[in-house]
């Protein structure tokens, strides 16, 4: 009865007004793209994901820092499920805090994640606007398909600050891929089989040149070009992640097809195995195969020789809930079965994001690391310029950057093209700097070093104090691969992540075969060896169709830039260092 009168008296007074409620999140427009079709219906429900404040994110940060750097005590010894758990899960206080809310408002929750740091509340968009100040309403975008229910602005109940981080869906307007692609994702000059495995006598195979128009790269040439070895790997407890998003469906039939033509060497049964979650699926034949899965699987079998890969099909679209929906699921992964690598090749605008939510989800590949998973993403296919790819954007010199590659807690890969000494940044190779991140400590010299070269009149806007990346970049342009059974070509970042992805679990079989830990949270590691990278010095990030005489964008230089971070991965170099400092 008493809860009824509450109500009642809250419908006359609204909340918004008698209580004290904090800014959490706004924006100043609706995002370029999305058009609002009004406010929310009152009545209807809507469901909302609280991320509860870790106890201890900032002594888990630190762990992982200590664990992921050469010459600590402690190097390489990663954390279990349990042990992270007692950093990320909320305190007992914030807990309280969050129940006494609910309960004084009548709202029930259910728990959504394994570290207990995710709940989740159904309630009407009038409770929901009151609650959190927030004037949610219902926006359409071209890429989506179908209307979000989002605000511009949601602030905390006093009592809830520093108890909640993240409200979510509030702010972000994350939309997925865009349409408009790099042409090399459109099936152009399909490749017949003799010309593909041609082999020569010289080091790396000039067909490999992907500069000129013939050239196409294969496991092959990134073998040679690399030094990436042939042979299987032997140890077991290694495999590699591989998430599909957007309904972007692996197809078995294309990976066999694809090992016949370029890996003959690999039993011709061999596959990836599957996992879903949030209403994943993978339907098999030709009017489901799909590019972007087809090459990410296609290239971490063909490079990791022997490794098993895993396509974890994420229901729904590339949206932030996707990914958060990913965390979720490996948290719940036990420790003896997380794969050692995950290879992403999606990438979005870090703005869509919006910094609360972004800093979550980086936090959340900061656990997976320290749990021994090395997280390697895409830095995106449009340079300097988030994840806008078309040429409408090459007007705006306000840079942005793209997530989840700006995360100081993933690997980043950026993309090349040519072969060595003529190898050089391919012109859309995403990289550039965070909004959100500050550049981390073991990134601090080089980035400093980079930045000193970039001239005063520099046309670009963009933020000097951010998390620079890419962190490595190797080839990304005309991948043999094989989708709906037919032979092609594809290219982008999206190319270059599962290939890099593969070298690691490769290391990681030489490091287990001689008892070792895997390598894990790699960026301390692998900016402490600079020397061991092939050094790219030339290229300009300004786009696939920008003028790269008129477009400001970064330069490559010598040492580490904000094209190819420190440099192609050289596999002998990484695999010494690796067994050196372990
Ligand atoms: C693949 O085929 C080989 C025999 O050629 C067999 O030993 C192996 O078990 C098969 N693997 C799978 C995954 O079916
Ligand atoms: C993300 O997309 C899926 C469907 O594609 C949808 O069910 C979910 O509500 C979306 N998340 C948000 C926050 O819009
Ligand atoms: C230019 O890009 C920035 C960063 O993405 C964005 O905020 C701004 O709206 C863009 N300007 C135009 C004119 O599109
Ligand atoms: C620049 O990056 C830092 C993080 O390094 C951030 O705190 C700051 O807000 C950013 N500036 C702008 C204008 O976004
Ligand atoms: C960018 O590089 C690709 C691959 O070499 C090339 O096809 C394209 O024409 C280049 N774009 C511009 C604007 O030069």
């Amino acid at each position: 009865m008493a809860l009824r009168v509450l109500t009642f008296c809250s419908l006359l007074l609204p909340l918004a007004t008698a209580f004290h409620q904090v800014l959490l999140e706004q924006r100043s427009a609706v995002p370029q793209g999305f058009r609002s079709l009004g406010p929310a219906p009152s009545a209807v429900d809507v469901t909302l994901r609280f991320g509860l404040a870790p106890n201890n994110i900032e002594g888990l940060q630190a762990k992982l820092l200590s664990i992921s750097t050469p010459n600590d005590e402690n190097f390489r010894k990663w954390l279990s499920a349990d042990e992270v758990k007692s950093y990320a899960q909320p305190s007992s206080q914030s807990l309280a805090a969050f129940e006494s809310f609910l309960s004084t408002h009548g709202l029930t929750t259910s728990n959504i994640s394994p570290n207990g740091d995710w709940a989740s509340i159904t309630l009407p968009i009038a409770q929901a606007n009151s609650l959190f100040a927030a004037n949610f309403h219902s926006f359409t975008h071209p890429d989506l398909p179908a209307p979000i229910i989002r605000t511009l602005s949601v602030s905390l109940p006093a009592e809830l600050v520093g108890h909640v981080e993240v409200i979510h869906p509030t702010t972000q307007f994350a939309v997925p891929k865009p349409k408009q692609r790099l042409p090399s994702f459109v099936p152009v000059n399909k490749q017949s089989q003799s010309r593909v495995i041609k082999r020569g006598a010289q080091a790396v195979d000039p067909s490999c040149d992907a500069s000129i128009p013939t050239g196409v790269i294969t496991p092959k040439c990134l073998q040679d070009l690399y030094g990436i070895p042939i042979a299987p790997a032997t140890q077991q407890g290694n495999s590699i992640l591989v998430p599909g998003y957007e309904d972007q469906w692996a197809q078995d039939a294309d990976v066999a097809q694809f090992l016949a033509l370029v890996r003959p060497d690999i039993p011709s049964n061999t596959t990836f195995t599957l996992q879903t979650t949030a209403g994943g699926t993978n339907p098999q034949g030709p009017d489901f195969a799909r590019g972007e899965a087809d090459m990410d699987v296609e290239y971490t079998i063909g490079i990791a020789t022997g490794i098993p890969t895993i396509f974890l099909s994420v229901g729904g679209i590339f949206n932030d809930t996707a990914l958060v929906d990913t965390i979720t699921f490996l948290e719940g992964v036990p420790d003896n079965k997380l794969p050692t690598v995950m290879s992403t090749s999606y990438a979005q605008s870090e703005t869509d994001f919006g910094r609360s939510l972004a800093t979550r989800i980086c936090n959340g590949y900061m656990a997976l690391g320290a749990r021994g998973m090395s997280v390697i993403f895409g830095s995106g296919d449009a340079g300097v310029r988030g994840n806008h790819v078309g040429r409408a954007a090459c007007a705006n010199n306000t840079f942005e950057a793209t997530f989840p590659a700006s995360c100081p807690f993933v690997t980043t890969v950026g993309g090349t093209i040519g072969l060595p000494p003529n190898e050089k940044a391919i012109n859309f190779t995403g990289g550039g700097f965070s909004n959100y991140f500050s550049a981390p400590s073991y990134q601090t010299a080089q980035v400093a070093a980079f930045l000193d070269t970039v001239p005063a009149d520099f046309g670009g806007t963009f933020n000097r104090s951010g998390r620079g990346y890419p962190d490595v970049a190797l080839q990304a342009w005309n991948y043999q691969v094989v989708v709906a059974g037919e032979p092609d070509t594809s290219g982008g970042t999206s190319a270059s992540t599962p290939a890099f992805a593969g070298m690691i679990a490769l290391l990681n079989d030489q490091l287990l075969a001689k008892g070792k830990p895997v390598l894990g949270f790699l960026n301390p590691w692998l900016y402490a060896n600079q020397k061991t990278f092939g050094d790219v010095t030339t290229g300009h990030n300004s786009g696939f169709f920008c003028d790269p005489e008129t477009t400001p964008a970064f330069d490559a230089i010598a040492g580490w830039d904000a094209l190819t971070g420190l440099g192609t991965p050289q596999y002998n170099s990484l695999l010494s260092a690796a067994l050196a400092q372990s």
